[in-house]
């Protein structure tokens, strides 16, 4: 799948940058104060993939688009050694995240930065790579979602392990909820990623690695680097 992606991998420049940044903004101004509540309804398949994070002590994960911080909070509480980092592209989202971990009382194991996924950097970190990164619903929100996964594989530790949960290509809905659906994630710029599922289940069965949820509204993957 890596050879795949960075043959496509697109160059962002400061400007599209900036525009990326303020229309997330823009999306989740308002939004974030309701987030954790509203999502919980709709974004499945987070919870299972936290459960299955199997986490040496000191291993470190960088969440990419990691919202409002409840997937890094949900692994810190888990997974008592690990050292989290999680980098979105809205100041706003993570000013609502720098919130709640300092509520959860975490702030000494979650460090974020701001900045796009496409430009991942572990050095941004002072970190010269990371043992796990995790993608959780920010791939179908991500415009150059290939420039993403590219920079991903970049950012991780040989061995190092990539963590996937997004939507599915919604094939096994009723038509007419499934275009519903889709008409309401345009609404918040949310594209599943269909081509990237079809490329998984190219080189990964179901089972161990790859999970389908019914009606493939949403999927889980796991892949570790060589
Ligand atoms: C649907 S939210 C998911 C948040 C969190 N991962 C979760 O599971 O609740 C998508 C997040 O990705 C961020 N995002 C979108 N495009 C991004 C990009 N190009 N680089 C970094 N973050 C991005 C958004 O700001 C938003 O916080």
């Amino acid at each position: 799948m890596a050879a795949s992606m960075s043959m496509s991998a697109a160059h962002f420049t400061d400007k599209m940058s900036d525009e990326h940044a303020g229309l997330m903004d823009r999306v989740y101004r308002h939004q974030r104060h309701l987030y954790d509540f509203t999502r919980k309804y709709y974004l499945f398949g987070r919870d299972g993939l936290i459960r299955d994070l199997r986490l040496a002590p000191s291993e470190r994960l960088i969440e990419i688009g990691c919202g409002t911080a409840r997937n890094l909070i949900a692994i810190a509480q888990a997974q008592p050694k690990a050292r989290l980092f999680g980098l979105d592209a809205s100041a706003a989202m993570l000013e609502t995240a720098e919130r709640h971990i300092r509520r959860a009382g975490l702030s000494h194991r979650i460090t974020l930065a701001q900045g796009l996924a496409e430009q991942l950097s572990p050095a941004a970190f002072g970190q010269e790579g990371f043992e796990n990164a995790l993608f959780s619903y920010s791939l179908s929100m991500i415009p150059d979602w290939r420039g993403a996964l590219v920079a991903a594989h970049a950012a991780l530790m040989p061995q190092g392990r990539l963590h996937i949960v997004d939507f599915g290509d919604l094939a096994g809905l009723p038509p007419a909820a499934r275009r519903l659906l889709e008409a309401w994630l345009a609404r918040f710029h949310v594209t599943p990623r269909t081509e990237l599922l079809a490329e998984i289940e190219g080189h990964a069965r179901e089972g161990d690695r790859l999970r389908l949820l019914p009606g493939r509204y949403a999927f889980t993957f796991c892949e570790q680097q060589m």
